[in-house]
C-alpha cells in the first residue's frame, strides 16, 4: 500500500478542504493530512484513524455511513467516494495507516557533512571529507599546505585494499 500514490490523492481530493492544513476551513477539529492529528481524537472524542482497526476508525464509519448527515464527504460538498476508494482506505488503515511519503515526493536534501573537530581548517564542502579522513587516520592538516597534497599523503599512508587478497598456502 503506497500512501503517496494511492491514499493521499483520495484524501486530498475529498477531505482536505475541510480536514486539511487550512485552519480556517477545518471542520470538527479534525485534520487528516498529518498522522499526528488524524490518529488523535477529534472534537467529538472519536478517533478518525485507529491503525490496524478499521472497525474502530471513525473515518471508515463516516465514509460508509448511509445517513445523509453522517456520511463523508458531506453530500453538500458534491464529492463522493467510489467503492474502490473506500476499500483502499479500509485496507490502508487495516495495514497500519502508514503516512510515509514515497521518496519521489520528498524534497531532496543535501547529505550532511561529516563531523570534524578542526573546523577552523575547513573552507569548502569537500574539506569536511578530507579532514574527516585525516582525523580518522590520526593526522593533523598543516596550515598552508595545498589540500591535494594532504589528500595524497593520506592515501599514501593507507595500505591499498587491492593487496589484501589472500594466497592459498
Ligand atoms: C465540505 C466539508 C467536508 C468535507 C469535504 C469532508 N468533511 Fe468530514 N466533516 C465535516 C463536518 C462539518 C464535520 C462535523 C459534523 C459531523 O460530525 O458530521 C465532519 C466530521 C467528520 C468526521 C468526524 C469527526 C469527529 O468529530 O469525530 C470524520 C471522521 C470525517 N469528517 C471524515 C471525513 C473524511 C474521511 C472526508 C473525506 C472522504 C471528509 N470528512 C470530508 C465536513 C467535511
Amino acid at each position: 500500500m503506497d500512501y503517496s500514490r494511492q491514499i493521499r490523492p483520495i484524501l486530498s481530493n475529498n477531505c482536505f478542504k475541510c480536514h486539511g492544513p487550512d485552519e480556517k476551513e477545518r471542520q470538527a477539529g479534525l485534520r487528516l493530512d498529518l498522522s499526528e492529528t488524524a490518529l488523535k481524537p477529534a472534537d467529538s472524542g472519536s478517533t478518525a484513524i485507529v491503525p490496524g482497526r478499521p472497525g474502530e476508525s471513525e473515518l471508515i464509519a463516516r465514509i460508509t455511513a448511509t445517513v445523509a448527515d453522517e456520511v463523508m464527504p458531506p453530500p453538500g460538498s458534491k464529492k463522493k467516494l467510489t467503492p474502490t476508494e473506500i476499500e483502499l482506505l479500509r485496507q490502508w488503515i487495516q495495514q497500519g495507516a502508514d503516512y510515509k511519503l514515497h521518496w519521489s515526493y520528498v524534497k531532496p536534501q543535501r547529505p550532511g557533512f561529516p563531523q570534524v573537530h578542526q573546523m577552523s581548517w575547513v573552507r569548502t564542502g569537500i574539506d569536511h571529507f578530507i579532514l574527516q579522513r585525516l582525523e580518522q587516520a590520526g593526522m593533523k592538516p598543516a596550515m598552508g599546505i595545498a589540500m591535494g597534497a594532504i589528500w595524497l599523503t593520506a592515501c599514501a599512508t593507507t595500505p591499498p585494499i587491492t593487496s589484501a587478497s589472500p594466497e592459498p598456502s
